[in-house]
């Protein structure tokens, strides 16, 4: 069993990742902490809590807001991908007899901030937690800069961000995750813990198709949910992408800490871009065999398409 801690923008795939999270017994989710992304953290951590108690399961993890704002740059959203709520619209579906389908949520935020809530679950399980990232670095950041001792205990941070062989999905080569806080990515790239990219790349390389989900939603209540959170993201990519489906970039981030062997991936030396007028926010490596003089993290390259489909499916739409 893994330990694992979600710092996530609580957006449509970062709901996803945390419904596969909680759903996988090889991983346990200590805290989930929110970050300014496709939405300000404050509404990330709403998404988060209302996405906690579609589970309707005791023993929740702690939810924590932390940074409003990246670390040089002001805060660029993705609201026209996520929805105005930033989950898809669930929050203004309404059942027949006039409620809310998905009401406010009771549960309440820890009061921390989620910087500190990274940094206290750090100390309480030293060299045994898994940080997964699936929104920009600021959070791990400021975590980093205000407590660099204690963040030497994290055994591993597993990051979704990046485009290397690909195209940018915010500019032609810039991932958004990286392009809203390249600072912060590349001080944590700096910072040196073992580190993998789970990029554009192979993210891209899977798609959830409305057939994957169409007529499942009678299911129970979480799939119900995945259908509701999902329909106006793949009308998103039905317009702009030309498919009727949708990424799941952030549950593939996950589904590499609960079965590492559905990815391929190559060492290198990665850099960001921190300074470029039109490469802002690029990743940079050279990910031929033998070609990087030095190491400084694991750069995702290649994915079992059908065996994570069919993970995230059983574990997600039963
Ligand atoms: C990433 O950006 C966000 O919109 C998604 O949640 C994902 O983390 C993909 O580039
Ligand atoms: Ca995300």
């Amino acid at each position: 069993m893994k330990r694992i801690i979600l710092d996530c923008d609580t957006g449509v795939d970062d709901a996803l990742a945390i419904l596969l999270a909680m759903r996988s017994p090889e991983l346990r989710v200590e805290a989930i902490t929110t970050v300014s992304g496709n939405t300000r953290a404050d509404q990330a951590a709403r998404n988060t809590l209302l996405t906690l108690e579609v589970l309707g399961q005791p023993n929740l993890p702690p939810v924590a807001r932390g940074e409003m704002a990246p670390l040089e740059r002001s805060l660029l959203t993705t609201l026209e991908v996520h929805g105005g709520d930033c989950l898809g619209g669930v929050t203004r579906m309404w059942q027949p007899d006039g409620s809310r389908r998905y009401p406010e949520p009771r549960l309440g935020l820890d009061p921390r901030d989620g910087v500190d809530l990274i940094l206290d679950t750090v100390s309480r399980f030293p060299d045994e937690v898994t940080l997964i990232a699936t929104g920009p670095l600021t959070n791990v950041a400021r975590a980093i800069i205000r407590n660099p001792a204690r963040m030497r205990r994290v055994k591993e941070i597993l990051v979704m961000g990046g485009a290397f062989r690909a195209y940018g999905n915010i500019t032609p080569v810039a991932e958004f995750n990286l392009y809203v806080d390249p600072h912060a990515a590349q001080l944590v790239v700096d910072f040196g813990l073992p580190l993998t990219f789970v990029p554009l790349d192979v993210t891209e390389q899977v798609c959830l198709m409305r057939g994957d989900i169409a007529g499942k939603a009678e299911r129970g209540r979480i799939a119900r949910f995945v259908a509701d959170v999902t329909g106006e993201y793949i009308e998103f990519h039905t317009r702009h992408d030309d498919f009727e489906g949708c990424y799941l970039h952030d549950p593939i981030t996950v589904a590499l800490a609960v079965d590492p062997s559905l990815l391929q991936s190559v060492e290198t030396y990665v850099q960001v871009e921190t300074a470029g007028d039109v490469t802002l926010g690029q990743t940079v490596a050279d990910l031929r065999p033998g070609r990087s003089p030095r190491v400084n993290a694991r750069v995702c390259t290649g994915i079992d398409a059908a065996r994570f489909l069919d993970l995230f499916l059983e574990r997600v739409m039963a």
